[in-house]
């Protein structure tokens, strides 16, 4: 696992310290502002399929109050879970704001009993992530090539530390 750069909500890197990214742990409460970002960047009306995953983490990061980005995830059995969506409000990229959100959900997960986290990520539709998972460090499990969104789905999962 890689240490956690320097992250923040102002543009300038050497500064970022001092425009802390919040993180919080109950994304219901911004779910308006959480669908309009979801459509702005899948252009889809659909955050996940369904919400009642027991448990179930909807994370959401703040900038000086404002909707940066959010991340989604579940639990697929006893030790296995699975963060289905995430996503960082363009005008925020590239300071941090989907690390952190990701370190969150490892921290919180981690004091669950979970042992492994695991995602799929879309290459030619969304880079980012499978980016910042290699770089965090997950490991590729599975390639296939799925019809529906044109692509391959590159299922990546990282053991937890205990
Ligand atoms: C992928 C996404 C969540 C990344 O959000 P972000 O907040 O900009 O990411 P971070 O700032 O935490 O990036 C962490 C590191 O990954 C790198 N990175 C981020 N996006 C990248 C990209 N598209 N290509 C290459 N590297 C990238 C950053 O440069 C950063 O490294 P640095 O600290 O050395 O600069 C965001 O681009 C996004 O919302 N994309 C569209 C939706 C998506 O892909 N969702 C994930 C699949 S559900």
């Amino acid at each position: 696992m890689v240490a956690p750069g320097q992250s923040g909500c102002g543009p300038d890197k050497q500064n970022r310290s001092h425009d802390a990214i919040e993180i919080g742990y109950d994304g219901f409460r911004y779910l308006p502002e959480v669908r309009l970002l979801n459509k702005r960047v899948f252009r889809e009306r659909r955050i996940i399929n369904r919400f009642d995953h027991d448990p179930l983490l909807f994370l959401t990061a703040h900038c000086n109050g404002q909707l940066a980005g959010f991340k989604i995830g579940y639990a697929v059995s006893r030790s296995i879970f699975y963060s289905a969506k995430s996503a960082t409000d363009p005008q925020f990229r590239k300071r941090g704001v989907a690390m952190r959100l990701l370190e969150a959900m490892v921290e919180e997960i981690t004091r669950m009993g979970f042992r492994e986290l695991r995602f799929d990520a879309f290459p030619a539709h969304h880079p980012g992530m499978l980016v910042i998972g290699l770089r965090y460090g997950f490991r590729i499990r599975r390639l296939i090539w799925d019809d529906k969104m044109s692509d391959f789905r590159i299922q990546l999962s990282m053991k937890l530390p205990r």
